[in-house]
């Protein structure tokens, strides 16, 4: 580790000096404290996510007790995923809910498909990546002592601002101000003695490469990030506020051109012919699950005895897979495909990656047809709420979690084809019985719901790919693979079925507890 540390302690002195932080402190004429402070709108998905990256993947979770070392990195990831609560609270008390008044619409189009945000949420995958990649104490340790270094040297500069406006308006900010900063070290790790021992820390030469290299990147995507960030803030006080934005970032479309499906496949994707004997089991597996699924008693969601009720519980389930729905094009374009494909397998990922995810956009106009931002009427804070921190939504974050972690912790293309397979198998399960509901809306109100009844985009489905006849004539699971990755592939088909079976559960007990009355308000206003 003596050999990895002088790089983080070089890096460190580099991202201080980043200009953000200089732009951050320097008082300028005409602008007000809080106006740097809108930086974070360029960086909100980060900052919420920030809980469940320290969750799932900086927590070593049930592993925490095999060792010290992973014990003291997990402790520090159970203090840091409490943050993303002090960012909620500073923004009402900042009164954005107000100044900025969007609806919960827009947030998730801001958020999730904006092309100001493409690049941040291009990092956040990879700071993930590398996260879940290192998973050696040792490299883990300087990934996050990488993450910290920066975090500090930001949250020193915003506690600048943040006594200004206290000063100015004897209100507190507790994520922007002291009460963070004290909890934000700049360290992996609290205790004096552990993070000794980690700097002695013997690494083997592939673990300190490791170690050094990922912990560079890390440096490299947040000092990019705070590149965008400085340059996008500024703008927008040149703009006098997110008013221009909003009209073209936080603008989700209100009708789509759009064809009935079925889609069309027309490659080879589904494993309906015989697997390789080495992978019999993993396509057993999958077409257990997928039959479990359709069987499951769980569907029974989806049956309504009047109109009205089927109209709120359409409401309903698409609020419910709004931020998975709003996450798939992000996994299909940064998650599975290969930035460096070196053989057909790989090239075979990245083509199928190309062709999906490409329907969330059209979920924005179930969600204004059915009425979904008014009858909800949330701030921003309410609608971070629903995607970061509700208990009712927890199934959502494990979910994303758990798919996250079998996508990142393998390079191997046989694997991630499963992974793409049973993400698919299960959502059309799910998709099928939904729409069952939503065409019934659809029939009695005219209501324009083409996300809930799978209608395609006229000419997005047909991907201009070039030819690649190597990587298209692949069937993955016809390939032979070692017993290994068989066990790897079983538990992977497993894991996610039990998991979207969970989130299923979720929903349907979530409903039952009348967890959110405010989808049968105006259920009159279901509109054409
Ligand atoms: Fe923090
Ligand atoms: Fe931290």
């Amino acid at each position: 580790m003596k050999h990895v540390m002088p790089v983080i302690e070089y890096w460190r002195d580099r991202i201080e000096k980043h200009p953000l932080h200089s732009w951050l402190v320097t008082p300028e004429r005409n602008v007000r404290p809080e106006q740097k402070l809108w930086f974070a709108l360029y960086f909100t998905n980060f900052i919420m996510y920030f809980r469940e990256l320290n969750q799932y993947h900086i927590s070593y979770g049930n592993d925490r007790r095999l060792d010290r070392q992973r014990e003291a990195i997990s402790a520090h990831a159970d203090e840091d995923m409490t943050h993303s609560r002090m960012f909620m609270r500073d923004l009402r008390t900042l009164g954005w809910n107000e100044d900025l008044g969007w609806r919960p619409s827009e947030l998730y189009y801001w958020l999730f498909l904006s092309e100001v945000n493409e690049s941040l949420r291009r990092r956040v995958t990879q700071i993930t990546k590398l996260v879940i990649e290192a998973e050696h104490p040792a490299v883990r340790f300087a990934v996050v002592e990488a993450i910290e270094a920066c975090g500090n040297a930001l949250f020193r500069h915003t506690d600048q601002l943040a006594r200004e406006w206290t000063a100015a308006t004897g209100k507190e900010l507790i994520y922007w101000g002291a009460f963070h900063l004290a909890r934000e070290t700049g360290h992996a790790i609290e205790d004096d003695d552990e993070f000794e021992e980690f700097k002695k820390a013997e690494l083997t030469e592939e673990q300190r490469e490791a170690a050094r290299r990922r912990a560079i990147r890390i440096f490299e995507l947040i000092d990019e990030q705070n590149s965008d960030m400085l340059r996008l803030a500024q703008e927008t006080i040149s703009q006098g506020g997110f008013a221009y934005r909003r009209g073209i970032h936080a603008a989700p479309p209100k009708w789509l051109p759009t064809i009935p499906g079925p889609e069309v496949f027309d490659f080879n994707f589904w494993p309906d012919t015989d697997a390789h004997p080495s992978q019999k089991e993993i396509q057993d597996t999958w077409r257990r699950c997928r039959e479990a699924l359709r069987n499951s008693k769980l569907m029974k969601f989806f049956k309504a005895d009047t109109l009205k009720e089927a109209k709120a519980k359409v409401r309903f389930a698409v609020m419910y897979s709004a931020t998975d729905t709003c996450g798939t094009p992000t996994v299909y374009k940064y998650m599975l495909p290969y930035p460096i494909p070196v053989d057909a397998r790989e090239r075979a990922i990245n083509r199928l990656s190309r062709r999906f995810g490409k329907r969330a956009d059209m979920l924005f106009v179930d969600w204004q047809s059915l009425g979904l931002d008014e009858c909800l009427d949330w701030p921003i804070s309410r609608t971070l709420e629903f995607i970061y921190l509700d208990r009712a939504t927890d199934s959502h974050r494990d979910t994303r979690g758990i798919i996250t972690y079998h996508i990142d912790v393998t390079l191997d293309p046989v694997l991630r084809y499963w992974t793409i397979a049973t993400l698919k198998g299960l959502t059309e399960a799910y998709a099928k019985a939904s729409r069952h509901l939503a065409d019934w809306v659809v029939k009695d109100t005219g209501a324009d719901l083409p996300y809930m009844t799978l209608r395609l985009h006229p000419d997005e489905m047909k991907v201009k790919l070039e030819n690649d006849p190597e990587a298209d004539d692949i069937q993955f699971w016809r390939l032979e693979v070692s017993e290994k990755t068989a066990r790897e592939g079983v538990a992977l088909v497993t894991g996610i079925y039990e998991q979207i079976l969970a989130r299923l559960d979720a929903m349907v007990e979530s409903w039952d507890r009348n967890d959110y009355p405010e989808v049968f308000r105006m259920l009159d206003d279901v509109r054409p």
